[in-house]
């Protein structure tokens, strides 16, 4: 019998759970047994009853010999080194790990000769769109991204025609339409705002284009940005300066930038630059998604609000964390999603020739597989 583990999430601000009633009873009908640790649903509104209720056995935080038992934690982020030491050689850990550079990561996943899968590794190919957390969490946060430089903004989104004159929608500026920015579109426009998009992956026009936004044109060069499994390759610097050029006049006139163009692994593209601020009106917003990786603008910080000349430049991190009880509803479908045909016949079996399970284990019993990955300095497979 599989024994499974759902831990109380230690790294602070984070509020989201790996598991819900739900899906823990989805793994006790297939024959698993699981453990959830106090409190670990509360702060996304799962109360320990309700886990006791569909069958859990509730166990204290970080006890030995529960985690020594584990066959499978369900993480949402890599639990510190400590932690991970209390896992017993052949353990599988599955969660966002943040695998790239993560020496620290690799090390404890060797020493305990652990076995781990990293959900941002999750090759996107369809068989895999049930278990997308990156997609899952990054829809919440292009959602949340709108709502925040709605509620920021000087002006109204939408339209409207009153007694005392018309209003102008505000115009919306998004960069980036991957699942977060074409959320963010779907939104804004919900919201009544003029939306227009730029990303170097000219394919993403028609989807912008059905959602109501003006995909802004690509400037005209010669390089071909690149693609690979879905994602953006980095492009070069003259390509950046030239895109930088076609956006500026757009953001001169845009009440909100929303930023959510990256590059998986590498520091997120330099989009909005200190001229471009200068340009922009009092009162505007710029909401950064990327600036964890650096920020696709300049002056943004993570989890602050800089005050440039009026402008707000909005450093938005863990936005899926601020509605924690859908992202946790989600994520743990994902996992569930992604752990039910590895669940056979009261064995978690992995099969390690599987291209799903081959993209993104990032380590099998302690031995790395993507050394590039998770050393400093390396990103790619
Ligand atoms: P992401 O978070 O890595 O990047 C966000 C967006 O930034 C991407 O659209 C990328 O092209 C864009 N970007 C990169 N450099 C840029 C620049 N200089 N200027 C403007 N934009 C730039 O990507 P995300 O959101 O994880 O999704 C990437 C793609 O994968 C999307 O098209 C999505 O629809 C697709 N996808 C496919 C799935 C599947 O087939 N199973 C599942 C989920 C997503």
């Amino acid at each position: 019998m599989p024994r499974l583990l759902i831990p109380f999430e230690s790294v602070p601000g984070e509020t989201r759970v790996s598991a819900t009633p739900e899906t823990v009873k989805k793994f006790i009908s297939l024959g698993c047994k699981v453990a959830v640790e106090k409190g670990a649903g509360t702060t996304a509104g799962f109360s320990d009853d309700s886990f006791a209720l569909v069958g859990a056995d509730l166990v204290t935080p970080g006890d030995s010999g529960v985690w020594k038992q584990t066959e499978v934690l369900l993480c949402v982020q890599a639990p510190e080194k400590t932690l991970l030491g209390k896992l017993s050689s052949g353990a599988l850990v599955v969660g966002l790990l943040a695998p790239y550079s993560n020496s620290v990561l690799a090390s404890a996943l060797e020493d305990g000769k652990i076995s781990a899968i990293a959900l941002e590794l999750l090759p996107r190919i369809s068989r895999a769109q049930s278990a997308d957390a990156l997609s899952s969490q990054a829809n919440i946060a292009g959602y949340k991204a709108v709502l925040i430089a709605a509620g920021a903004l000087d002006r109204y989104f939408p339209m409207l025609m009153t007694a005392a004159g018309t209003v102008q929608p505000a115009k919306v500026v998004v960069l980036g339409a991957g699942v977060a920015g074409l959320q963010a579109v779907a939104t804004a426009r919900r919201l009544g705002a003029v939306v227009y998009v730029s990303d170097i992956r000219p394919d993403v026009k028609e989807q912008v284009e059905s959602l109501g936004g003006r995909f802004i044109d690509l400037p005209d060069l010669d390089e071909e940005p690149a693609e690979e499994g879905g994602y953006a390759k980095q492009v070069s610097e003259a390509f950046l300066a030239a895109q930088r050029q076609k956006l500026s006049d757009q953001l001169s006139e845009a009440d909100v930038a929303i930023c959510t163009a990256q590059v998986p692994g590498k520091k997120a593209p330099r989009l909005i630059t200190d001229e471009m601020l200068d340009r922009m009106r009092p009162g505007a917003v710029v909401v950064d998604l990327a600036v964890a990786q650096g920020g696709n603008c300049s002056g943004t910080k993570p989890a602050q609000i800089v005050n440039r000349n009026n402008v707000k430049l909005i450093g938005a991190e863990d936005l899926p964390c601020s509605i924690p009880n859908h992202a946790s509803s989600l994520y743990a479908r994902n996992l569930f999603a992604l752990m039910q045909p590895l669940i056979n016949e009261g064995r978690i079996c992995l099969d390690i020739e599987d291209d799903l399970i081959s993209g993104c284990l990032i380590s099998h019993e302690g031995s790395i597989r993507y050394p590039n990955v998770l050393t400093p300095g390396g990103v790619d497979r």
